[in-house]
């Protein structure tokens, strides 16, 4: 079974789809589905839970439990470098997790310990199927950059970004972490997408200004589309 995480538009694009609520050991998911596809609400139904209160366990283990081994999650981001411009989308490359341990983020537990790699920290066949598939139906799909994770729910200062900047982080988000690790932990083939709404706090202009509810619906539909096509022929 294959699969995709998103936030923000899923409930536009599926206004009457039927969501589903899953029970796992370690709480509640809900997701829909679609052309054989699952889709997990990130932010659970109507949007209602915020980045530093997902239950990123329970959606990952619903994964698990629903038999996915591949899948693709989608991630609203803010640009700090010219890697991803605003209204853009791109593969992420490598993250860094800036979230300050008040996430569960980890299946390893007392008598379950085990540690897994890094070094690639997304699916590289699966990101190689991705580009193939956006080049066939002309999707705009960047090829690379680091997302940096914080807990939000505010956004960052401009000191903090230019930080995050001298770190390498070429976008910054608030859910990438610990959802990659936990797919990798999960054993899942996953690839993570980053779009960005706005540039980051003091990067070009002195206050932050996010793309429009309209721009940012159009361009996490369309997204979101383009994976649902892309992993039904993968
Ligand atoms: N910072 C953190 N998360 C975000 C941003 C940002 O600027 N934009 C979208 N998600």
């Amino acid at each position: 079974m294959k699969a995709i995480i998103g936030g923000t538009g899923i409930d536009e694009l599926y206004p009457n789809a039927k969501v589903y609520e899953i029970e796992t050991k370690y709480g509640k998911a809900n997701y829909i589905k679609e052309e054989n596809l699952i889709i997990i609400l990130r932010h659970g139904v109507n949007h209602a839970i915020p980045p530093h209160l997902i239950n990123y366990l329970a959606n990952v283990e619903a994964l698990r439990l629903l038999k996915v081994d591949q899948c693709v999650g989608i991630y609203a981001v803010g640009s700090i470098s010219n890697i991803l411009l605003p209204g853009a989308v791109t593969i992420i490359n490598d993250f860094i997790d800036f979230t300050k341990g008040n996430r569960l983020s980890t299946f390893s537990s007392l008598n379950n310990v085990f540690h897994i790699e890094m070094s690639d920290p997304f699916d590289l066949d699966l990101k190689v199927k991705l580009k193939k598939e956006a080049s066939i139906c002309n999707f705009p799909l960047g090829d690379g950059g680091v997302y940096i994770c914080t807990d939000g729910p505010r956004l960052e200062t401009p000191a903090e970004i230019r930080m995050f900047d001298h770190f390498g982080a070429d976008f910054v988000g608030m859910t990438g972490c610990p959802e990659f690790t936990l797919m990798k932990e999960a054993n899942i083939k996953y690839v993570g997408l980053a779009y960005s709404i706005n540039w980051a706090s003091g990067v070009n202009h002195k206050q932050i200004t996010f793309l429009d509810t309209q721009a940012r619906n159009k361009i996490s539909q369309a997204i979101i589309s383009f994976c649902i096509q892309a992993m039904s022929k993968i």
